[in-house]
């Protein structure tokens, strides 16, 4: 049967300061990441010839650059748009838009950042990649939190509404067998 990998990519200067979206280098921890994924992805995978999907984004490019496969740049898998609040920790988008902070926590999924995107938005511009998805093989795509949920809460048959609280952490291969009933499920975190 026909698997997909997912892993987020290594951990950024970004998620150390806490600070939301941008295009920030890994750090030297999710430098360790990406070194180690080649390793975790031959034990999931054994000597199956992969095709890696990244975002546009260095973090992912950079988290998968050791990996001796294929390579292919999809922006429709770039982060989640936050908008007028890119670059900033969820503390001062608290401070500086407060109704919008709690308009979020409320509603998560429909909740769209000024200039940016919703959880819903995000589903919409998955759609072609899933198409492709589904009639590919081999894939391991390594991009971001936001977008790891949708994908992981359509394969897991999970309703979409709920992809924004599905537990996708760093450092973690996810391996995805779509079976008749039910999506098999194995992850691999990197002892890091
Ligand atoms: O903090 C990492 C990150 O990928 C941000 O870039 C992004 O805005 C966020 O996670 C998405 O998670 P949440 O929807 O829970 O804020």
């Amino acid at each position: 049967p026909r698997s997909i990998w997912l892993s987020r990519h290594g951990e950024s200067n970004f998620n150390l300061s806490g600070q939301i979206g941008g295009d920030a280098d890994i750090s030297e921890r999710g430098e360790l990441y990406a070194r180690r994924l080649p390793e975790l992805v031959a034990q999931s995978a054994g000597d199956t010839k992969l095709t890696i999907w990244t975002s546009t984004l260095k973090r992912t490019i950079q988290t998968a650059r050791f990996l001796p496969f294929e390579k292919l740049e999809w922006k429709a898998l770039d982060e989640l748009d936050s908008g007028v609040c890119d670059g900033m920790t969820y503390g001062e988008i608290e401070e500086k838009y407060p109704e919008d902070f709690k308009a979020r926590d409320d509603d998560k999924y429909n909740y769209r950042y000024l200039g940016g995107e919703s959880y819903r938005d995000v589903v919409i511009r998955l759609e072609p990649i899933i198409m492709e998805l589904e009639r590919s093989e081999n894939i391991l795509i390594v991009t971001h939190q936001a977008i790891l949920r949708c994908i992981y809460a359509y394969f897991m048959n999970v309703p979409q509404e709920r992809s924004p609280w599905m537990e996708v952490p760093l450092h973690t291969l996810i391996k995805l067998t779509p079976k008749a009933y039910k999506t098999e499920e194995e992850r691999m975190p990197a002892k890091i």
